[in-house]
This record gives C-alpha cells, structure tokens and sequence, in this order.
C-alpha cells in the first residue's frame, strides 16, 4: 500500500515554499521521497527554507523567481534542462492577497492579485507540461484553490476571481493534458493559519467567526494539507484528474 504514495526518485517544484502551506507542501513531498524544489522572491527566506530541509536530510534545491514573470520561469526551466534535471511534479503555490473594497480597488492591484495566482499556474503548469509532453512518462500537476473557488466574501475581489479561475485552469488542464498521462488537480484549503491570513487570526472577531462557523470550530493548521498534497503528487492518483479537493474541516458542507 505505501508503495502507492512513494515519491522516491521523483522531482517536485513547489513554488512560493518559503513559508506557510508551500514549505508544508514541499516538507510533506519530501518525506514522501521526492526531491524537492522551492520558489520564492526573497533570497535569503529561499535560503533558509531550502537549508532548513537539506539539514533534515532531504534533497532540496531553490530558485528566486517571481512566478507571475513568464522570463524568468522560462529561464528556471532551460536551467533545470540544462542540468538534466526533470521536474515531474509541480504544485502552483504561490499566491497573494489584497484585502480592498471593490469600489476603491485599482486595476495594478486586481492586475497583480490575478497574475500572481491564477495566470502563474499557467505560466509554470504551461513550461512543465510541455516538457512532461516531450518525455513521453507523464506528470502530476497541482493548483492551489481557496475556498473562494466556490463563495465569495466582500473586499477579496481579485483573490476571488483567481481562485474561481484556478478551478477552472485545472479542468482545462485536465481536458488537454489527461490523455498525456498529466493529471491535472487542484485543492481548496480553508482556513489555515500561515502568515497570508495572521492578521485576521490576530482579529478577534473573525478568529470567533472562523471557529463558529467551521463544523471543526477551528483553523486548519499547514501539515494538515501534506496527505492531500502526496496523495495527488502519487500513483495513488493516477486516474484523478480535472478535481478540486477542499481541505477545509467541512466548511463548504454546511454552506
Ligand atoms: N492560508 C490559508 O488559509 C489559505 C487558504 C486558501 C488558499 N491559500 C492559498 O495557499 C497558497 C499559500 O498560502 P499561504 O497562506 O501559505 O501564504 P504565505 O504564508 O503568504 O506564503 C506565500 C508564499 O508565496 C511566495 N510568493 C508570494 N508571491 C510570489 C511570487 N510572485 N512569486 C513567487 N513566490 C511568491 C512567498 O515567498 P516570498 O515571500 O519569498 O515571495 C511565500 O513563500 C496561496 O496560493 C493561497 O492563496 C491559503
């Protein structure tokens, strides 16, 4: 059965894995037996992260790119080709928020919520795949939803509409990429307590709405997504494709 979720000998970029769910995601792969990749902007939070899981005795590698710039991952990627290095699993983490009313919202604000995470995922998902096209032994490709894949909330206007999106990206990837062995999915995490969300954890009011609105009464926390994550990364999977699985102690249930 654990056979089923091995993850040795396979390579797995994780973008924006310095902190939060994307260094969960990269920790749990790794202890699956992947090789791991991370991304982020800032080098020295890359360095860390990266040193972090090399002196737990991982493999760990990383690249400072924004993944929102389709040059630099296309630079990333004649890198890793360059040394031979195959990535066989993407997880398309990286993601930002920006809490405005719509009203008062700027375009360069809603421009740069929906390239950072919905149209990067085309961007990497786009340079992985044609690579795991070209070789021909398949892949596994994982988007990072939201709970506002399904409900919106007022003042996450562009977080919400890249999110919608991402459950839309992954059934299209799905569509055109299932028949290359490339299993496209995606999950919806709810509300876990990472950096992206401190302030709203720190506010009273909404850590009581979170609590008393979830069936779990609580905050998911980070490593509660690595199963979902090994599991959609693994042959465990390889007839899932085109899925959106919520990570969200029942949340979505009771709406
Ligand atoms: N936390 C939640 O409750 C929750 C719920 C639903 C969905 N999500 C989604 O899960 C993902 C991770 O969320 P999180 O809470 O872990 O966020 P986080 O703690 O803010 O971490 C975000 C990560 O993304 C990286 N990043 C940001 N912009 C980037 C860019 N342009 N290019 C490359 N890397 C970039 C950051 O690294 P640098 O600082 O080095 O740039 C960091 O490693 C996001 O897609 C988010 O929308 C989170």
């Amino acid at each position: 059965m654990s056979s089923l979720f091995d993850l040795t000998g396979r390579t797995a970029l994780i973008t924006g894995s310095t902190r939060g769910l994307g260094f969960a995601y990269a920790k749990g792969l790794a202890q699956a037996g992947a090789a791991v990749i991370l991304n982020g902007t800032h080098a020295q939070r890359l360095e860390d992260a990266v040193a972090e899981l090399c002196d737990a005795g991982f493999t760990a590698s990383g690249f400072v790119f924004d993944v929102a710039d389709e040059r630099s991952v296309e630079a990333m990627f004649s890198r890793l080709d360059e040394q031979g290095v195959q990535v066989e699993i993407v997880i398309n983490n990286a993601g930002i928020q920006h809490r405005q009313p719509m009203l008062e919202l700027a375009l360069a604000d809603w421009q740069r919520v929906l390239d950072v995470n919905l149209t990067s995922a085309f961007i990497v998902g786009r340079a992985a795949a044609r690579r795991m096209v070209a070789r021909g032994s398949g892949g596994k490709i994982i988007n990072i939803g939201s709970l506002t894949s399904e409900a919106a909330r007022a003042t996450v206007a562009p977080y919400t509409a890249a999110k919608g999106g991402v459950k839309m990206l992954t059934k299209a990837m799905a569509a055109e990429w299932a028949e290359h062995g490339i299993q496209c999915n995606a999950i919806g995490p709810g509300y876990i307590h990472t950096e992206m969300n401190s302030a709203l954890v720190d506010n009273p009011e909404f850590d009581r709405w979170v609590k008393a609105s979830n069936p779990s009464r609580r905050w998911g926390k980070p490593d509660e997504l690595i199963g979902t994550a090994v599991y959609l990364s693994s042959a465990a999977s390889d007839y899932v494709s085109g899925q959106i699985i919520y990570v969200d102690g029942g949340w979505l249930a009771t709406l």
